[in-house]
C-alpha cells in the first residue's frame, strides 16, 4: 500500500566536468488511487538564467526542455522517466526496505533513501540548496563483508542491515545497498583506480554468472561493441564481476559525473513492453524506434546507430534476451548524448531450436531473434544491405569462437556446456538463402 502523503523533493546534478552541484528544480509529488502517483517537475529559475549563459543541458531534451513551465507526469509512479532513471530498482528497493522495516514507502521515499551511488549525476534532497558531492565509498576490500550482508539479504526474510550492525564488523566504513538499478546483488566499491560496479552471485544461480558476464564482454569487445573494463575477484570463494563505472571519472578531491538516461526514457516507454504498446498495435519497446528516438538525443546519431544494430546484432547471436531498455543508456559528460557502453550482456540458452525473442522488436518479424530479421530495417540504423551483411558477418565468425573468451573469463566446463545452444542457434540463420 501506498502512503497517501504528498511529498516535495529538490533535483540536483553536479553539472558534467565539474564538481559542482547545482539545484536544477524541484519535483511535486502526490500519490493517485490504485498505487500510481503523480509527479510535477519545475525547472529552477536560476538554473534556467545559467543554463541560457553557459549552455548548460536540460534533463532530458525531448521530456524536459529547459523551460519555465510545469511538466507533469504520470507514468512510472509519476516520476518523469529520467529521474525514475536514477532510482534503484528491484535490489536497490529490497536494501532500502529492509532499512526501513516494512513501512510504506513511496517512489519519493526511494529516491531520497538511496545512498549517492546512483547512476548519472542527478541527486535529491529536501534541502533548496544541494548537499557536496560524496566522497565516501565502500572500498574493495570490503566486498567480503559486503558480500556476506548480500547473501543474508537474500536468505534471511527478516534480516535488517542496519548501520550499527555493519559498524561493529568494520568501523563504520562500510555503506550497505547501492542505489544502481537491476535485480542482481550488487554494490558500488572504490579502489585506487575509480569505482566499480560489483556484481555478485545471486541466490539460486545455475551458472556462475559474474565469469560468464566477464566472458561475454570480452566476447562483445572482440565483435566490435564498445564494452567498460571488467575483471573477476575472488572473495571468500566466490567470484564477483567488477564492472568499471562508466559514469563517473577520478579527478582530484572526487569524481565528475556523466548525466545518465535509460533506453526506457529514451523510448519514452513503460515498465513492461504491454503496456508501451501503441493503437495500432505496435510496441514502443523495439530497436527501430530505439534507434529514431536515439537520433533525437544523440550527438553522433550515425555513430550511434551502428553501434545500436551491433548490439542489437550480439544479443541475437548470443540469445541475450534479456536486452530490455533499461539495459541500454546514454551518458553525457558535457558535450551532448551518447550511447554508453554496453552492460548487462548474458547469454541464455533456450530450448526452442527454430525461434527465439530478444525483449525489442528487432525488425519486420517483430521479435524474433534471426538473421534475415535484423537486416530487414537495417536502413534505419544507417546502413546499406550490403554493410549490414558484412557486419553481421565478421560479428559471426568471432562469435562462432564464443568459447576462447568464456575460457578466459574461467567459466567451468559445466557451465560452457550449459550454455553452448545460446550461440548462433540454428533458428538464428534457418530463412536465409545461401
Ligand atoms: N559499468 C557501468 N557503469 C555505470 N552504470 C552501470 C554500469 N553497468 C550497469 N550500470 C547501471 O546499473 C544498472 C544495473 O546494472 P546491470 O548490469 O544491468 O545489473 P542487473 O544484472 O542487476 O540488471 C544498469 O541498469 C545501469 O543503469
Ligand atoms: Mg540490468
Amino acid at each position: 500500500m501506498t502512503s497517501e502523503k504528498s511529498q516535495e523533493v529538490f533535483v540536483y546534478l553536479q553539472l558534467p566536468q565539474s564538481q559542482e552541484v547545482v539545484t536544477v528544480g524541484k519535483l511535486a509529488w502526490r500519490p493517485l488511487p490504485f498505487d500510481r502517483g503523480l509527479g510535477e517537475f519545475v525547472y529552477g529559475r536560476k538554473y534556467l538564467e545559467r543554463a541560457a549563459k553557459e549552455r548548460l543541458p536540460s534533463l532530458d531534451p525531448l521530456a524536459l526542455p529547459l523551460e519555465a513551465r510545469r511538466f507533469a507526469f504520470d507514468k512510472l509512479g509519476g516520476l518523469p522517466s529520467v529521474i525514475r532513471d536514477a532510482s534503484p530498482d528491484y535490489w536497490g528497493r529490497l536494501v532500502i526496505a529492509r532499512q526501513h522495516r516494512g513501512s510504506a514507502l513511496t517512489e519519493i521515499d526511494y529516491l531520497l533513501g538511496s545512498p549517492e551511488d546512483r547512476a548519472g549525476a542527478l541527486s535529491f534532497g529536501l534541502s533548496p540548496t544541494p548537499p557536496a558531492p560524496v566522497r565516501q565509498f565502500n572500498r574493495t576490500v570490503h566486498l567480503e563483508e559486503l558480500l556476506a550482508e548480500a547473501w543474508r539479504l537474500q536468505n534471511e526474510p527478516d534480516y535488517v542491515p542496519s548501520d550499527r550492525h555493519l559498524a561493529a564488523q568494520v568501523d563504520g566504513a562500510l555503506r550497505p545497498g547501492t542505489s544502481m538499478g537491476g535485480a542482481r546483488p550488487k554494490v558500488v566499491v572504490e579502489d585506487d583506480e575509480g569505482l566499480w560496479l560489483a556484481k555478485f552471485p545471486a541466490k539460486n544461480d545455475m551458472l556462475n554468472y559474474p565469469r560468464v558476464e566477464h566472458g561475454t564482454l570480452l566476447l562483445a569487445q572482440a565483435a566490435g561493441l564498445a564494452t567498460p573494463v571488467s575483471r573477476l575477484v575472488s572473495v571468500a570463494g566466490s567470484d564477483l564481476l567488477l564492472v568499471k563505472r562508466f559514469d563517473r571519472r577520478p579527478v582530484a578531491g572526487g569524481y565528475q559525473r556523466a548525466m545518465m538516461a535509460s533506453g526506457l526514457t529514451i523510448l519514452g516507454a513503460e515498465e513492461s513492453r504491454e503496456a508501451s504498446t501503441l493503437a495500432d498495435g505496435s510496441s514502443l519497446w523495439s530497436y527501430p524506434v530505439l534507434v529514431s528516438r536515439l537520433a533525437l538525443w544523440s550527438s553522433d546519431p550515425t555513430a550511434d546507430a551502428h553501434e545500436l544494430f551491433r548490439r542489437m546484432a550480439f544479443n541475437t547471436m548470443v540469445t541475450n534476451d534479456d536486452d530490455h531498455p533499461r539495459n541500454h543508456a546514454v551518458v553525457n559528460w558535457g558535450s551532448g548524448w551518447r550511447l554508453s557502453p554496453a552492460y548487462d550482456l548474458v547469454p541464455t540458452n533456450r530450448v526452442a531450436q527454430d525461434e527465439r525473442f530478444l525483449s525489442l522488436d528487432v525488425g519486420m518479424q517483430g521479435r524474433v531473434a534471426s538473421r534475415t530479421n535484423l537486416l530487414s530495417r537495417c536502413e534505419l540504423f544507417r546502413l546499406s544491405q550490403d554493410q549490414a551483411r558484412a557486419m553481421l558477418t565478421s560479428m559471426e565468425s568471432v562469435v562462432r569462437r564464443w568459447q576462447v573468451y568464456f575460457a578466459k573469463a574461467g567459466v567451468s566446463d559445466a557451465d560452457l556446456a550449459q550454455l553452448a545452444g545460446a550461440f548462433l542457434y540454428p533458428g538464428y540463420s534457418r530463412d536465409v538463402a545461401s
